[in-house]
């Protein structure tokens, strides 16, 4: 992605003047992002004030995967509903926290995907939060919305993002042309461009994963993780730190900022699940950034971005991050 070479841009303005492999963004694909990122930049403030707005705290209520809902899940998931109404390219959007899609103009260029709010469990202990967006090109725009216009592979995404709401509030975002982050101005509203050319190094001595659930993890998650343990007295070499924070939101974020890997693995658990994380609302919108940055993603036998899925909340076994270690646990997997 190209942009004028200045880092005093709005998102806007960067929209507006940006080439996506040497072409213009389509007028609809631009309404839609920013309608996002204003919805998102509204959630930052509310996000904020936490317990001043009654914010914190359970729903009292589940939702589709079963999952406690939190009172800020459902805001934030009706806030994006209704952020994006008045987008007329957009043909209908999906939710993890709706059974069914929702129809918007029910024909359309775009069908949107998002997880309203990533990392419910650190909401009331201030801890960093986000939103994720897919947006997916809908392959007949004139055809009424079904369910199936949803289930493309992620390699279908011509935009995917994240907004991080910590200590500042952060936007990452891939066309298919490169990662750009935006820090949000709170005194504007706006987002404004803080880095573009966002590369994760190929190479990483820091991993993350909930190492609580070790005794249940496949052998080749297992043998990589005990690893990267040994450190430089065992296999490879070299000491790891390690990090988990529980919003896969900013576990990413750091992966894309620093390196390193982040890892959800299928675990005997729940044995019938390929995995814990929702394909579409938290997987392919994070893989599709991180291809994009230059780092791999997969479940330990295919490309997340290769998936088809069969139902709109599919889970998946997620890998991510620096390139070495992908292809490093993707062999263990081709081994076991
Ligand atoms: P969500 O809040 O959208 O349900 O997602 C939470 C996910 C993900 O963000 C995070 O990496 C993971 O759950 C944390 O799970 P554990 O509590 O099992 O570590
Ligand atoms: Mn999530
Ligand atoms: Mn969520």
């Amino acid at each position: 992605m190209t942009a004028a070479n200045q880092f005093n841009l709005n998102f806007k303005q960067y929209l507006q003047t940006s080439r996506v492999k040497g072409v213009a963004i389509p007028a609809g694909l631009q309404e839609l992002l920013l309608a996002v990122a204003d919805t998102c930049s509204t959630l930052s403030h509310e996000v904020a004030q936490g317990a001043l707005i009654g914010l914190l705290g359970s729903a009292g209520s589940g939702n589709v995967q079963g999952e406690v809902q939190q009172k800020l899940d459902i805001i934030a998931n009706d806030l994006l509903i209704e952020g994006v109404q008045g987008c007329k390219s957009l043909a209908g959007l999906a939710s993890e926290e709706m059974e069914l899609p929702v129809e918007v103009h029910g024909t359309g260029d775009y069908l949107l995907l998002f997880d309203p709010l990533d990392g419910s469990s650190n909401i009331d202990v201030n801890v960093s939060i986000g939103t994720i967006f897919s947006i997916l090109k809908k392959q007949d725009p004139s055809t009424p919305l079904q369910t199936s216009d949803f289930l493309l592979s992620g390699r279908h995404q011509v935009a995917a993002g994240y907004v991080v709401y910590g200590p500042q509030t952060t936007m990452a975002l891939t066309l298919g042309d490169g990662v750009v982050m935006f820090t949000l101005n709170k005194v504007t509203g706006d987002f404004v461009l803080i880095k573009d050319s966002v590369e994760i190094a190929h190479s990483t001595k820091e991993f993350a994963i909930n190492m609580s659930n070790m005794r249940h993890w496949a052998e080749p998650v297992r043998r990589y993780v005990e690893e990267c343990l040994a450190g430089a007295s065992g296999e490879r070499d070299k000491d790891f730190n390690m990090r988990w924070i529980a919003s896969m939101v900013a576990d990413v974020h750091r992966v894309l900022s620093r390196g390193g890997i982040f890892m959800y693995p299928w675990d005997q658990r729940e044995p019938h699940k390929p995995g814990k994380l929702r394909l579409m609302y938290e997987a392919n919108p994070m893989s599709f950034l991180v291809e994009q940055a230059g780092g791999a993603s997969t479940n330990g036998e295919h490309l997340i971005m290769d998936l088809v899925p069969t139902d709109l909340h599919e889970r998946v076994s997620v890998m991510l991050g620096s390139k070495e270690e992908i292809e490093r646990l993707q062999h263990y997997h081709s081994q076991a």
